[in-house]
C-alpha cells in the first residue's frame, strides 16, 4: 500500500473527515506527504488542514442534526414549515450562521443586479442551499450546489426534492481538474480565502475556470473567532487584484460583503 493510500484510509477512518469526498481526500495527502518531514507526521499535517478548510466550519453533529430536521417534516411540509427547518439547518454552519439576520435581502438584491438567472451554481455552497426559500428563484431555475463533502450532498438533495426541484447537489472540489457547469450566475460565497489556503494560486485559477454570465464572491467581515482585524480591506484589494476594473458592483451587509462581477 502506497503511503498516499494509507493515509487517505486513515482519514476515511476518522469520525470527522469521512464524507469528505475522494478526490479532496487524496490531494490533501499528497500535499501533506510532500510537506511533513517522514509519512507518520503527514496525518496531522493533513488534519489540520482539513479542519481549517472544512472542519472548522460544522461539527459532524451538525451533519446529524440537519438530518433530523429533515427527517422530522410531515410527508407534504407547508412552506412555514420547510423555512422554519431551512433556518435552523442554516444555523448549523459558522458561515450560513452568519448570513441568516440578512438572508431575506441579500440574495434578492444581489439576483436584482445580475437579473433574475435561468441557472444558479453555488459552489464550494456548505450549508447554503437552505437558503434557498429566500433566493427568489424561479421554479424552473437549475439550482446546482456543490462542495467536498458526500453527505452534504445528500442532505441538499434532500431539500431540493422537498422544494419540488432537480436533485443537481454533488461533489465538487474546486482545486480538481473537473470543469465547472455553465450558469447564468455562480456563486462564491465566503470561499476565496479557505481555496487560498489551499493553493495560494486558488482563487485567480478558479475564477479563470467559471462559466458563467455573472459571479457573486463574497467574503466575511469578522473571522471565525469573531474579531475584524481589516478584513475589509485587505479582501477589497484582492478583489481589485483578481477582478477587470469596472467590471464588478460591492454590496456590503452586516457581517459579508458581496462582489458582483459582470462577466
Ligand atoms: C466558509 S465556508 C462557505 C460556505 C458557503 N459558501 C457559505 O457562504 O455559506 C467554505 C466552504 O468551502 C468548502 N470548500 C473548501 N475547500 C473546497 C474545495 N477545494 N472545493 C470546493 N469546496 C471547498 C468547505 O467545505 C466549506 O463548505
Amino acid at each position: 500500500v502506497s503511503d498516499e493510500a494509507r493515509l487517505v484510509g486513515a482519514l476515511r477512518d476518522s469520525r470527522k473527515y469521512r464524507h469528505v469526498c475522494d478526490e479532496t481526500l487524496g490531494r490533501v495527502a499528497r500535499w501533506a506527504l510532500a510537506r511533513a518531514a517522514a509519512p507518520a507526521a503527514a496525518e496531522a499535517v493533513a488534519r489540520r488542514k482539513l479542519h481549517q478548510v472544512y472542519g472548522a466550519y460544522a461539527t459532524p453533529e451538525a451533519w446529524r442534526t440537519a438530518e433530523k430536521t429533515l427527517d422530522a417534516l410531515p410527508p407534504a411540509p407547508s412552506a412555514a414549515a420547510v423555512e422554519e427547518a431551512c433556518r435552523r439547518v442554516l444555523r448549523l454552519h459558522a458561515s450560513t450562521r452568519e448570513r441568516l439576520p440578512i438572508v431575506e435581502r441579500c440574495f434578492a438584491e444581489v439576483f436584482a443586479i445580475t437579473g433574475p438567472p435561468a441557472s444558479v451554481v453555488d459552489l464550494a455552497c456548505g450549508l447554503d442551499p437552505f437558503a434557498l426559500p429566500w433566493m427568489g428563484l424561479a421554479p424552473a431555475a437549475l439550482y446546482t450546489p456543490l462542495d467536498i463533502d458526500e453527505r452534504l450532498a445528500g442532505i441538499a438533495n434532500r431539500l431540493l426534492a422537498l422544494l419540488g426541484r432537480p436533485r443537481s447537489a454533488a461533489c465538487l472540489d474546486l482545486l480538481g481538474d473537473a470543469p465547472l457547469p455553465e450558469a447564468d450566475v455562480v456563486l462564491l460565497l465566503k470561499s476565496l480565502p479557505c481555496l487560498e489556503r489551499q493553493d495560494a494560486g486558488a482563487p485567480a485559477a478558479v475564477l479563470g475556470k467559471l462559466r458563467c454570465k455573472a459571479a457573486v464572491l463574497s467574503f466575511p467581515l469578522k473571522s471565525l473567532g469573531g474579531r475584524e482585524r481589516g478584513m475589509r480591506e485587505s479582501y477589497h484589494r484582492r478583489i481589485e487584484e483578481l477582478l477587470p476594473r469596472g467590471r464588478w458592483t460591492k454590496r456590503e451587509y452586516p457581517g459579508e460583503v458581496f462582489y458582483i462581477w459582470s462577466r
